[in-house]
Order: structure tokens, then C-alpha cells, then sequence
């Protein structure tokens, strides 16, 4: 089988053409659990942030491969009801993609709903524009299978994150899960393919997504990746029977 052409030429085009459609069908093609498995990713986080947390210690997020912002906004929706009124607490919050699409629909998003210390930023998620230790959570949500070099990209997540900071990836990975499975992967390789084109009018972005799940590094792979670079308690949830899964873990303090 030729090898999957994940370019960042072919990716950001390909994002960058189906951004105006990319909610919607994120949202129906999910059966409404895209929402889910990202409030799932964010409580996890907060979990592990707020476990020990000073108030007077500002919260800054960063939200990698980010598209419509939606990360953000669910990290702003719980962050509004635990502490909105906490004396003292306060959270800014920083999204990157590489597709300007993406980032001025996330932009309009954010304006709608009033958040403010929101920023986006045109980059690529394997060469940060940031210092190091410099957020004290980072996340990734069904971006880093689009990498060409997904190791590259593990490491700078985990190199912008502060000492005792959490690092979270929400990707897919092909479910072998008895009779589950093959079912999804006849949705996912054949009934997903045709809806996305339909709806999108893109020939092959939605075929794209099967074959980049198919593509991507195992399980063993990411977790090794994220304790070679100083994720320490490096986990995975195993999310929908298998169809996805969070990787999580807090940055070693040195
Ligand atoms: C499937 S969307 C996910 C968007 C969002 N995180 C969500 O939860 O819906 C993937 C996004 O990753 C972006 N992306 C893919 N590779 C990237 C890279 N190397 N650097 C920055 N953004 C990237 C794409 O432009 C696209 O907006």
C-alpha cells in the first residue's frame, strides 16, 4: 500500500477547504460524541491541575492542532462554572493550527461566546513559537495522526509544558473490539467517506480521516514517546469501545 501523503502542504489544504463544513460534520458523523470525548479530555485535565492548585497561580493553556477552538471552549465552560467567581483566579488560553481556515472560524467562536484571554496563533504543532515550560497544560485533540512526524510533535508538546504541568492527546486508533469493530470500520472506511464527501464537496478529505487512524503509531508507541520525554504516570483511556483513547500524564518536576 503507498504511504499516506500527510504532507503539511496536502493536510493544511485539505483542513483549510473543509473548515466551513467541519463542525457540523464533526458533530453528525461523531453521533454528537466529539463533544463528549472532549469534555472527557478537559476533566481529566482539570483533575490533574487543580488537584494542588494555588489560586493566585494564573492557568495557561495551550491548545495544539486546535481548529474551531472547541477544546478551548469546553476548558472555559468548566473553568467558568468551578471558579468564575474565585476570588483571584484567572486562566488565558492559547490555540495553534497551521490552517488559517480553521483559526478565523475558532476566532468568531470565541468572539460569539464572550471569552476573553483567548489567543490563536498560525503555527505548526512540531515547531512551537513558544519557550519552553511555558503552559501549564497542553492538549492535542485529533491532530497529532495529521503529523508527518508525530514523535516531533509529542516532544514539543511535552517541551512547552511547565515541570508538574499535564500534557493530553485525544486521538482515534483502529478498535479491535469483538463484533464492535468490524461494524466501525465498515461506517468508518465506507458509510463516513461518502456522507463527508457529500456534505464537504471534498473528493477525498473524509477518506483521508480512516486511512490517517489506520496510518498512525500503536498505542505503545505515543505512551513510549510521552515517558521518553518526561511524562511521568503517562496513561491511556480507552474511549468508545476502543474507537479512540486520551493519552495523559503530568511533566516530571525536575
Ligand atoms: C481533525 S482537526 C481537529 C480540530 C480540533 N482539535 C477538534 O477537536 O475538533 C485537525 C486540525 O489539526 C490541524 N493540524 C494538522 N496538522 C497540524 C500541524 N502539523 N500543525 C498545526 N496544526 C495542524 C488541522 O489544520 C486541523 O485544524
Amino acid at each position: 500500500m503507498p504511504q499516506l501523503d500527510k504532507s503539511p502542504e496536502r493536510v493544511r489544504t485539505m483542513f483549510g477547504q473543509i473548515a466551513p463544513k467541519y463542525d457540523f460534520l464533526n458533530n453528525w458523523l461523531s453521533f454528537g460524541l466529539a463533544r463528549r470525548w472532549r469534555r472527557f479530555l478537559v476533566a481529566q485535565v482539570f483533575k490533574r491541575l487543580f488537584k494542588h492548585w494555588d489560586v493566585s497561580n494564573r492557568i495557561d493553556t495551550l491548545d495544539v492542532a486546535t481548529g474551531t477552538g472547541d477544546v478551548i471552549v469546553e476548558f472555559r465552560r468548566r473553568w467558568n462554572k468551578r471558579f468564575k467567581n474565585k476570588l483571584g483566579a484567572s486562566t488565558s488560553s492559547v490555540g495553534v493550527d497551521f490552517a488559517p481556515e480553521m483559526l478565523e472560524l475558532a476566532k468568531k467562536k470565541i468572539r460569539k461566546k464572550n471569552l476573553t484571554d483567548v489567543e490563536f496563533v498560525e503555527a505548526d504543532g512540531t515547531n512551537l513559537p513558544f519557550p519552553s515550560e511555558r503552559f501549564d497544560a497542553v492538549t492535542i485533540a485529533f491532530g497529532l495522526r495529521n503529523m508527518v512526524d508525530p514523535k516531533q510533535g509529542v516532544s514539543e508538546l511535552v517541551r512547552v509544558c511547565r515541570p508538574g504541568g499535564v500534557v493530553a492527546i485525544l486521538e482515534f486508533s483502529p478498535t479491535k473490539f469483538p463484533i464492535f469493530g468490524p461494524i466501525f470500520r465498515f461506517y468508518f472506511h465506507k458509510i463516513l467517506p461518502l456522507i463527508g464527501r457529500c456534505v464537504s464537496k471534498h473528493k477525498d478529505a473524509y477518506r483521508y480521516l480512516p486511512q490517517s487512524v489506520d496510518d498512525f503509531e500503536s498505542v505503545d508507541t505515543i505512551l513510549n514517546y510521552l515517558r521518553e520525554f518526561g511524562i511521568e504516570d503517562a496513561r491511556r483511556y480507552s474511549l468508545t469501545l476502543g474507537v479512540l483513547g486520551l493519552f495523559i500524564g503530568r511533566k516530571r518536576e525536575v
